[in-house]
């Protein structure tokens, strides 16, 4: 077993397999922030992943993804079920969103979870050579840090949570929650997106542990643990480079030809969660048309919306409905060739992505509550061309950042349906204002700045934070 001086350990891989048009197996991008996050990061070090492959039985043996190591953890049918679609996207998903859908608690998907972290710890202990920065991602793995520190002492241990860490009101539901925190402190260092995240974790440890916190460090017995919020962000030079190749230039004018030249194209993308604000926006879309807002042949939508989580009950339920109501839509105030929304649900390479973006005068991100948001970021690196209109929930993390966003909160579907219109009918030059104030926020403060402030806060070395970030 060959060992690195970096290992990420994510519940997914940063590939899925999927079957290629001949029927044979093909590897591609799994969609979701925390692959973009961290894949273009990788590519620079000699580093390891460990992580699962979307499957289940014995785990495929795969080779190098741009230089980076892959290590399967493999996971059977009842892990699956138990800690990947129960305890980690039925249990904690929903309560660390605000409980927007009602969390469900099952004895064994604790047992399932408690299995499969002890797994991935044990992959994580494998794959690291003697005193290697291990870096632990998000809510399926809360256990990892404290099962790992017992294995492997020597290592400096991470932890980053990608999603909202909810407040004590919602978190104190969890039967098992004195666990899970005290896993996440065997890390040297947790990670959040917000600052108010950090608090609340800092509050639950006082109150669940009785442990000597502030909202930086806590003690563990001879241990201290720090924590922070370090805002996840993506690659913008990627995305610059791949919006301003001539061809994404070329695609993009074609999308708005083949939508038929419309004034105005509102763009969302979204993997199909319900935590993404689908529901409502396409609600106030359709209020909009009624009421003679806006009209299709001036203003169409486009929604990718590609399917998640697909054997989660509430996941296929939100499908159903969403496409029950484009449906409806489309039948009231589509014509023949013109219909309002284009509704798509495949997975897009990047340079099909970009496009879209580039293609839309506005971009809809309102989810009901999301860690940070990474599709809204995207949107602003690619609009090179200082174009563009983001349209931003307030309950997405990116807010706080993209404060010239047209802001608005997605349960409100008047503020909704005013927000739309008056990023419609802004200026150019108010839109354009916006655009850079983003765009030069963005620049600054991209992924690299956020593994180097991370990695500085870990790994106070230095030698790994120069390797990843320069
Ligand atoms: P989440 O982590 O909840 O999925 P984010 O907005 O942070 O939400 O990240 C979503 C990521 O998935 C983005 O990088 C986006 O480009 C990617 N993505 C979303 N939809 C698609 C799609 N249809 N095809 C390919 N990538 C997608
Ligand atoms: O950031 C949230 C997150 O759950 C990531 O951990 C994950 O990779 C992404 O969304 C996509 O979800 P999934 O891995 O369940 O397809």
């Amino acid at each position: 077993m060959r060992q690195s001086s970096l290992v990420v350990v994510a519940n997914r891989l940063p590939v899925d397999d999927s079957v290629a048009p001949d029927g044979a197996c093909e590897w591609r991008r799994s969609p979701g922030g925390l692959v973009s996050a961290l894949h273009p990061l990788l590519q620079q070090t000699p580093a390891t992943w460990v992580g699962w492959a979307g499957g289940t039985g014995p785990a495929p043996t795969l080779a190098d993804v741009d230089g980076v190591r892959m290590h399967t953890v493999p996971l059977a049918h009842d892990d699956v079920r138990d800690h990947y679609e129960g305890f980690a996207n039925s249990t904690l998903w929903p309560l660390y969103h605000d409980a927007v859908e009602q969390p469900v608690y099952h004895r064994r998907w604790w047992e399932a979870y408690q299995r499969v972290n002890r797994r991935f710890a044990e992959a994580a202990a494998e794959a690291a050579e003697p005193g290697a920065v291990v870096w632990v991602q998000d809510y399926h793995l809360q256990l990892v840090p404290e099962l790992l520190r017992t294995l492997r002492p020597d290592l400096r241990i991470g932890f980053f949570m990608h999603v909202p860490f909810p407040p004590p009101e919602l978190f104190m539901q969890l039967p098992r929650r004195a666990e899970l925190l005290l896993g996440m402190l065997g890390a040297d260092l947790v990670g959040f997106q917000r600052p108010q995240a950090a608090h609340n974790f800092a509050q639950l440890a006082t109150k669940v542990l009785g442990l000597a916190a502030t909202d930086r460090r806590i003690a563990v017995g001879e241990r201290v643990v720090r924590i922070g919020a370090f805002p996840v962000s993506i690659d913008m030079r990627e995305m610059e480079a791949l919006a301003g190749r001539p061809d994404v230039v070329r695609r993009a004018a074609q999308i708005r030809r083949d939508l038929g030249d419309p004034q105005h194209v509102i763009l969302s993308v979204d993997r199909m969660d319900y935590t993404k604000g689908i529901e409502q926006r396409l609600k106030a879309y359709s209020e909009l048309l009624a009421a003679g807002h806006v009209k299709v042949r001036d203003t169409v939508m486009v929604q990718v919306a590609v399917p998640s989580r697909e054997r989660v009950e509430q996941y296929q339920v939100l499908r159903d409905r969403v496409e029950r109501e484009v449906g409806r839509i489309n039948g009231e105030f589509g014509r023949v060739g013109e219909p309002a929304i284009h509704y798509l649900t495949q997975p897009f390479d990047r340079a099909e992505l970009a496009a879209l973006y580039r293609a839309a005068d506005i971009m809809a991100v309102t989810p009901l509550r999301d860690g940070m948001n990474l599709v809204a970021k995207e949107y602003v690196a690619a609009r090179v061309d200082g174009g563009g209109a983001l349209v931003l929930s307030e309950f997405a993390g990116a807010a706080a950042e993209f404060t010239q966003a047209f802001l608005v909160n997605p349960h409100d579907l008047e503020g909704l349906k005013s927000t739309l219109l008056q990023a419609l009918q802004a200026s150019e030059p108010d839109r354009a204002a916006r655009m850079r104030a983003m765009r030069d926020h963005l620049r600054v403060h991209d992924i690299r700045a956020w593994a180097r402030s991370y990695l500085t806060a870990l790994d106070q070395s230095g030698v790994l934070v120069n390797r990843l970030t320069t």
